[in-house]
């Protein structure tokens, strides 16, 4: 029988497979509905996360939360989670070590959760999952197909929150997730 969700953070709430073990608080593994057709990937857990042990609730997922509620996207209705599930030091960028070796969780999770949707957001889950030469302001706001998984690249939050004029570019990007979010949801219920 395949593992829930559960038991997946119980396996893995002592990994100690990388580096990102020796200092953090606790593994963030996501949360949110582990039925929904829609995911977002950010890149890892930051300071707040990594005490809270839940995703994106510092300043980055205040903004996540503004815009998926703009969006009329109920955050409780879909699963947030990070490309490596442990704080980096300072909030660098995970090594691609780091991601390698992580990425197994989120593979777990892809399993479970079996999303037809995935947001990645930024750079580091849009190369980890649909092209590791892409570049986020070339490929942001194009859906990319794989394995009947359709894969939304967008900002990161933090981005936007140094960059605010590109949080025009990240609606656009919203309200197309919005619409394949509610079609997928009008399909299920059909
Ligand atoms: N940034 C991320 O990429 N993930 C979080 O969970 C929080 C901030």
């Amino acid at each position: 029988m395949q593992m829930g969700l559960d038991e997946l953070f119980h396996r893995v709430q002592h990994c100690t497979m990388c580096r990102l073990h020796e200092r953090r608080t606790q593994v963030v593994l996501g949360e949110g509905n582990p039925h929904s057709p829609l995911m977002f990937v950010g890149e890892g857990p930051g300071a707040d996360e990594d005490i809270q042990g839940r995703p994106f609730v510092g300043k980055a997922g205040q903004l996540l939360n503004k815009m998926l509620a703009a969006a009329e996207i109920p955050r409780e209705q879909i699963y947030i989670t990070n490309i490596v599930k442990c704080r980096p030091p300072g909030n660098r960028t995970p090594t691609e070590d780091e991601m390698n070796t992580c990425i197994a969780i989120l593979r777990r999770q892809f399993l479970v959760i079996r999303p037809k949707i995935i947001v990645t957001l930024g750079s580091a889950p849009t190369r980890a999952l649909i092209d590791p030469q892409a570049r986020i302001t070339r490929v942001r706001g194009q859906w990319v197909e794989k394995k009947g998984v359709r894969f939304m690249p967008t900002f990161h939050p933090a981005y936007l929150l140094r960059n605010p004029e590109a949080k025009r570019e990240a609606w656009a990007d919203f309200q197309q997730i919005r619409d394949a979010y509610k079609e997928v949801l009008a399909g299920m219920n059909s």
